[in-house]
């Protein structure tokens, strides 16, 4: 019988990887590794949506820093968390996304689970949804957004569709469009909806819009899947800005989903916290959602951490350090809101070409400038400010020692283009 010889190249397996492509790093990462790398004294960071104080410094909330000490002072502990989370912790972000009466009202019909910050609860959302429904309903989404959105749907196999959001001439959102979108959307479709301070154009529907929205979705049977990464920035009250989640599950007795994050409003940035609730239409329905969301969440992290959930729950379940925070809450949208009109002021003292009334019509951590990826380029290599390649930019990173270069820079900056 004839042997067969192998040769050494034949011997070699191809890789695993082999058809892996090579996927560009996300751009708003990039951009902080590369303003890090940034020996220039006078740059700015104007592009991750983190919260500054007016030396330009991480902020530690008062309220986290008690909450913290607290915690400490009882002893650590490095216990697994059960699977849906910690349960105080849990209850109070329902408790704070509903407000005390509304929970109360809906306890028995919420399921809820603590998730991996905001992001972590959409993805969660995501594959709840995607267990409830064949074939998928398709995943609609304002155009613009939040650049995650389409990408962790898209990946759990949702359909996304991008709808109209922002008028670029008017610099408004297009409401006319966007109720066009859920007209016609097909009953059963899932429509994101930033609760408020839209990401990136901080341009939120009124209260008016807000129940327009509500009605056509209730009308169509779509369902809103609630992110709410902002509560809190908008007005620096929690009531305020969770209108229109609460107006869909109490006028509308709508179901709804709600991805909540504490990595903003609490400065929790690595510590992952968040929550995802549903609101359902019955008290079994909900048992046996947050039976799938316990499968879903053990065979995706098996549980939750418990630090920073360890935090929110202080916070919230205590009266003092619930004010203090509210109070944290004040300090920071009070300080962006003074520094977008900072940033307006100067803006119209060099005389920069345009119309900057929409930055201060605009609200939460971002301003959407409008300006061309051309001139956003120039400010980054010629001025060292850096910002999204929208033009978006978090307001948080100006202070009183930047705002005026950052204002001059603009306008020098569209002078030469
Ligand atoms: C609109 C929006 N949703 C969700 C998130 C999720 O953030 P995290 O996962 O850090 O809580 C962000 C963060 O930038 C956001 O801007």
């Amino acid at each position: 019988m004839a042997t067969q010889t192998i040769t050494a190249t034949e011997a070699k397996p191809a890789s695993f990887f082999a058809t892996a492509p090579y996927i560009p790093p996300d751009a708003i990462f990039a951009l902080t590794a590369e303003y890090n790398a940034d020996s220039c004294p006078q740059k700015v960071n104007l592009g991750q949506g983190t919260y500054r104080d007016e030396n330009g410094q991480p902020w530690v909330l008062p309220s986290v820093q008690k909450a913290r000490d607290t915690l400490l002072s009882q002893g650590l502990y490095h216990e697994y968390l059960p699977i849906l989370g910690l349960e105080s912790f849990r209850n109070e972000a329902a408790k704070v996304a509903l407000g005390a009466e509304l929970y109360g009202k809906q306890r028995a019909k919420l399921a809820i689970c603590q998730s991996l910050s905001g992001t972590g609860a959409l993805h969660l959302a995501g594959l709840l949804l995607r267990s409830c429904r064949s074939p998928l309903p398709r995943v609609y989404v304002p155009s613009p957004t939040w650049s995650n959105h389409i990408q962790v749907f898209s990946s759990l196999g949702f359909q996304c569709e991008s709808f109209k959001y922002y008028d670029e001439q008017k610099k408004t959102l297009d409401i006319e469009s966007y109720l066009a979108t859920l007209r016609a959307a097909e009953p059963g479709s899932i429509v994101i909806l930033h609760a408020c301070a839209h990401n990136p154009t901080g341009c939120d529907p009124s209260r008016e819009q807000w129940k327009q929205i509500g009605a056509i979705m209730k009308e169509r049977s779509l369902f809103p899947l609630f992110d709410a990464a902002y509560l809190g920035f908008n007005s620096g009250s929690v009531d305020d800005d969770a209108f229109a989640m609460r107006y869909v599950v109490d006028e509308l007795q709508m179901e709804a989903g709600v991805c909540m994050s504490f990595a903003k409003n609490m400065g929790l940035y690595g510590e992952r916290v968040g929550c995802l609730f549903f609101a359902t239409g019955s008290e079994k329905t909900a048992k046996n959602t947050q039976s799938v969301l316990e499968m879903l969440q053990r065979s995706e992290v098996s549980n939750p951490p418990a630090y920073g959930a360890r935090i929110a729950s202080a916070i919230l379940s205590s009266d003092d350090l619930r004010d203090m925070w509210y109070a944290d809450l004040t300090t920071m949208s009070g300080r962006i809101r003074s520094m977008r009109r900072a940033l307006y002021d100067a803006l119209i003292k060099y005389g920069a070409h345009g119309s900057w009334e929409p930055l201060i019509r605009q609200s939460g951590m971002f301003g959407f400038l409008g300006l061309s990826p051309y001139v956003v380029n120039k400010l980054k290599e010629k001025y060292h400010v850096y910002m999204a390649s929208n033009s978006r930019i978090s307001i948080a990173g100006l202070n009183p020692s930047n705002v005026d270069y950052v204002a001059r820079s603009i306008a020098e900056c569209l002078d030469e283009s």
